[in-house]
Order: C-alpha cells, then sequence, then structure tokens
C-alpha cells in the first residue's frame, strides 16, 4: 500500500494513499491544576480526547493513534479501542510525542495528520481542507493558523517580506517583536510520513528543554519548501484548552454550536444562553426548550414538546406532546402527553406511561405508573407497578424501605387512593378499590374494596363500575 512519500497530487491520491492521524494527549495538562488528565476533561459531556477523534475519524484509513503519557491508563480506559496507542514515558515535547508512534506507523502510512488532544473545537471539515491544501502542494508539510486578537498561549506564525511561512515560533520563546504577531498556530498539521520520520530526528532541543513539533515548519523551508498554511476562518475552531478558562471558554462555543444545530433543524431554543444540550442528546420537531434546561447524556426528547424552564433531563427517553416544568429526571422512562411539575423528581427506573400527570413535588423511583395515572400532589412512589387511570391522593407515600430491603408495590387498574395513604410494602391492591385519606394500607386489598384507617381494615365491597 505505501507509495514512499511519493506525491500524487489532487484528488486521486487518496486511492493511492493510506491516511493516518496521531493526536497527542500525553501532558499532565498542568495549567489545568487538576488530578485527572487535561484531555479526559469533559466538554459539552463528552471528554476533549473524544471531540478530537471525532474530528479525524471521518478522514483516516486507519485507527487514530493516541500518544499517551500522564494517566496513560485512565486514557485508555476511557477511549478503548476506538484507538490505538503509544506510550510516551516522558514529556519532553509535540515532537518528541510524535517521534513515539515511529513503530506503529512507520512503513504504513503515506500521509499522517497530527493534532492535539486538546482541541476539542477543531472540525473535521476543517481537517479535510488541511489535507486537500497538503495533497495540491509539493510540500511535505502543510499547517493551520488562524489571525485574531486573543494569543492564549499560542504559536506565533512568522512570514518573510513576501508574506510567505518561514516559522512557528513557540511564545516561551518569542522575542517582544514576534510576541506582536496576530497569526497564531492552530496545531493541526498534514505530512509526508517518510519526511516526518526522517525530520523528527533534526529537531533541535529547546531552551525549555523540549523538542518542538512546530520546528519541522522552520526546517521545511530551510530545505526550500514553500510551507502552506490553512487559515481557518472560525478563530473559535482553534481554542486550544490549556487553563480551565480556556475549557469554560470552549464549553460555551460548544454549546452554541449545539444549540443553533438544534434550531436550525426545527426546535425552538427561547434562550440559547441558558440551554444546555449535551452533544449525545436528540431532540424532535417543533419541541420548545425553555430557559435553564440542561439535557445530559443519551436522552432523546420526542416531537411537540415543551422542556422546562429549569428542568434538567439525563439519560431519559421522553416521546411526544410531553410537559416537563421545573423538574429532575435520570434514567427515566416518559411516554407521550406525560405532564409533570413543579418540582417532579424521576429517578432511575421511572417509568411514566402515555398520559400520566405528575403535578407537584412528586418522586418516582424503579416504578411503572400506567396510562392516564394522575398524582397530583407531592407523593413518594418507589419499587411499584401502578396500572391504569389510578388517582394518587395528595402525600400518598410507599413506604418500600423497611429498614433491610427494598419491597414491592403492586396497585391495580382504576385504583382510588386517597390523601395521605400510606402503602407499607410489600402490599397489592386490587382494580377498582378506594382507599380513605390517612389509610395505612399493611395487608393487600382485593379488587373492589373499600378501606379505611390506620391500619387499614375492609369497610365494604364496592359495586363494580360496568
Ligand atoms: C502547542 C503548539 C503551539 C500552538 C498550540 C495550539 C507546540 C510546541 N506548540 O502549544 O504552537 O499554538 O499548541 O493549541 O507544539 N503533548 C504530548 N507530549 C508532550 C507535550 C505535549 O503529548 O511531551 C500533548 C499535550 O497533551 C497536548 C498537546 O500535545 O494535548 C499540546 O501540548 P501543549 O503543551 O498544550 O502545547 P501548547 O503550549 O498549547
Ligand atoms: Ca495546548
Amino acid at each position: 500500500m505505501s507509495q514512499g512519500g511519493q506525491r500524487y497530487g489532487g484528488h486521486e491520491s487518496r486511492n493511492f494513499m493510506t491516511i493516518a492521524a496521531i493526536i497527542l494527549a500525553a501532558g499532565e495538562g498542568t495549567r489545568m491544576r487538576s488530578k485527572r488528565p487535561k484531555v479526559l476533561h469533559p466538554i459539552a459531556g463528552q471528554s476533549m480526547i473524544n471531540h478530537a477523534l471525532s474530528a479525524v475519524s471521518g478522514l483516516v484509513d486507519l485507527p487514530p493513534v493516541l500518544v499517551v503519557g500522564y494517566g496513560a491508563d485512565q486514557v485508555r480506559e476511557s477511549i478503548g479501542t476506538q484507538a490505538e496507542y503509544a506510550l510516551q514515558e516522558e514529556q519532553l515535547g509535540t515532537g518528541h510525542a510524535v517521534s513515539c508512534v515511529r513503530s506503529k506507523l512507520e512503513g504504513r502510512a503515506d500521509t499522517i495528520i497530527v493534532t492535539y488532544g486538546d482541541m476539542p473545537l477543531l472540525r473535521g471539515r476543517s481537517l479535510g481542507d488541511l489535507l486537500a491544501l497538503h495533497q495540491s502542494s509539493e510540500c511535505p508539510v502543510a499547517m493551520t493558523s488562524f489571525t485574531g486578537d486573543k494569543a492564549r498561549m499560542f504559536g506565533r506564525v512568522v512570514r518573510d517580506d513576501r508574506g510567505h511561512v518561514i516559522g512557528i515560533v513557540e511564545e516561551a520563546v518569542a522575542t517582544p517583536e514576534q510576541l506582536k504577531i496576530r497569526e497564531y498556530n492552530v496545531g493541526a498539521y498534514c505530512f509526508d510520513a517518510d519526511w516526518l520520520w526522517a525530520s523528527l530526528k533534526k529537531i533541535p532541543i529547546s531552551p525549555k528543554g523540549e523538542y518542538y513539533l512546530t520546528d519541522l515548519v522552520g526546517l521545511a523551508v530551510k530545505e526550500g519548501y514553500p510551507v502552506e498554511s490553512l487559515i481557518i476562518d472560525d478563530p473559535d475552531e482553534a481554542i486550544g484548552v490549556n487553563t480551565r478558562v480556556h475549557l469554560a471558554a470552549a464549553e460555551k462555543v460548544m454549546r452554541r454550536r449545539i444549540n443553533e444545530r438544534w434550531m436550525l433543524s426545527g426546535v425552538t431554543i427561547l434562550d440559547p444562553a441558558t440551554t444546555y444540550i449535551e452533544s449525545g442528546v436528540k431532540i424532535g420537531q417543533d419541541t420548545v426548550i425553555f430557559p435553564n434546561t440542561h439535557l445530559q447524556g443519551e436522552t432523546v426528547i420526542g416531537e411537540d414538546c415543551g422542556i422546562g424552564p429549569d428542568t434538567t433531563v439525563v439519560d431519559t427517553k421522553v416521546g411526544n406532546q410531553v410537559r416537563l416544568i421545573a423538574s429532575t429526571l435520570e434514567k427515566a422512562v416518559v411516554e407521550d402527553r406525560v405532564t409533570m411539575g413543579p418540582y417532579c423528581h424521576l429517578r432511575k427506573g421511572a417509568h411514566l406511561q402515555e398520559g400520566v400527570h405528575l403535578g407537584n413535588f412528586g418522586e418516582v423511583k424503579q416504578s411503572i405508573l400506567g396510562p392516564a395515572t394522575k398524582m397530583g400532589h407531592f407523593s413518594y412512589i418507589g419499587d411499584a407497578k401502578i396500572g391504569e387511570n389510578v388517582n394518587i391522593g395528595a402525600g400518598t407515600i410507599t413506604c418500600n424501605y423497611d429498614g433491610e430491603k427494598k419491597n414491592p408495590t403492586e396497585i391495580g387498574d382504576d385504583v382510588f387512593l386517597g390523601s395521605d395513604t400510606m402503602l407499607v410494602a410489600p402490599v397489592k391492591i386490587g382494580d377498582r378499590s378506594v382507599t380513605g385519606a390517612g389509610a395505612v394500607v399493611t395487608r393487600d386489598v382485593p379488587p373492589d374494596t373499600l378501606v379505611l384507617g390506620v391500619p387499614a381494615k375492609e369497610k365494604r365491597k364496592l359495586e363494580k363500575s360496568d
């Protein structure tokens, strides 16, 4: 497969070339002041390194190679088999990091994209443009840059009088004159593999004792190659996260991108500035998101819903025409036309079937509420199976925990639980039965029965309504 680094130019070359990617992620990220490796910090619910992997994944013929070092095991555990790994035991700089991949890729890839794991906003589309620029040029390296006013510790792109790139100088070693340059190195490159492997050995050690990958640009120029830089229009793509201040800036941009994508696909977002949608979430057409709403994890929201204000939904499946107000839902399922809130809490395993209504201060855990069942005011339902069209009176509680274990409650269809009913589990209530206000139900109640009192006793049989 290898074509020995020979250039074909133009579009067809992809058919002959094997393209690989290296993502550098070995640094500790000292400036983050964190116990966790920098690249595992999340942006919109996914680690930075995950975003970097998504950007390259559509362009490569081989699995991307991550250079890991600080917290290598944690990074491997988090990413798994989506990538291959090369270990950089000592962090001697970005140039040294790339050289750690030599044994994995030398002879296997012709073209190599190199990016940094701390650049979560760089788009796959831009890397595609970089690849195209590289393939159409005579130079063994193509780079990316952007212009702007925020230096954010970036390397500066130095050009000669005619505007040709002559090198990249790192902020730490730049002269006061060079620090004024307003063209910055993004940190994404495309190399001819053979030239890369040969040239890495020539990188000199910096005054700080590191081998800078960026020195390869100056090296290529010295060898007489005209290095070209893809200038990225959107400077946000280049946000490299070195500190938690940068992390917040990146989060904000990612949030805006996600919100705009949903708005363009037919979701109304009243206040994008206070709407936090993670990247794994899906939302149906004509749903309206009210302010201060957080949609996280693998959440799926259906069509024509109203979500928020002040609502958090985590790993939950929500059907169509659902209305959620000021509530928190975690690992739950909510079917079509459910209405909820304000101030409800669905916990793991809560399943509300079609048309269920939860009013104020309801909590449901590991329970099914059947179609059209209503729970209007401050109740707790846990480990219960509740039928269709049940009225759960104000203050009803499943006393599911006896101090040792959780016990189940079963309620049939069309049951009427009076206000303040205590269901001391394990307990069953048959179809159409009724409990009086304040009843403490300690024994099973057959169908069509009225029970009253503490403990609840059978008062009389009820006539079946149909
Ligand atoms: C780097 C660039 C700079 C560019 C900026 C863009 C170099 C020398 N400088 O600077 O020109 O403007 O990114 O964001 O490349 N890493 C390793 N091993 C190491 C050192 C770093 O894997 O020995 C990894 C880090 O984990 C990180 C990435 O490489 O993901 C970049 O390193 P970092 O120290 O953040 O470089 P910058 O100072 O930001
Ligand atoms: Ca960086």
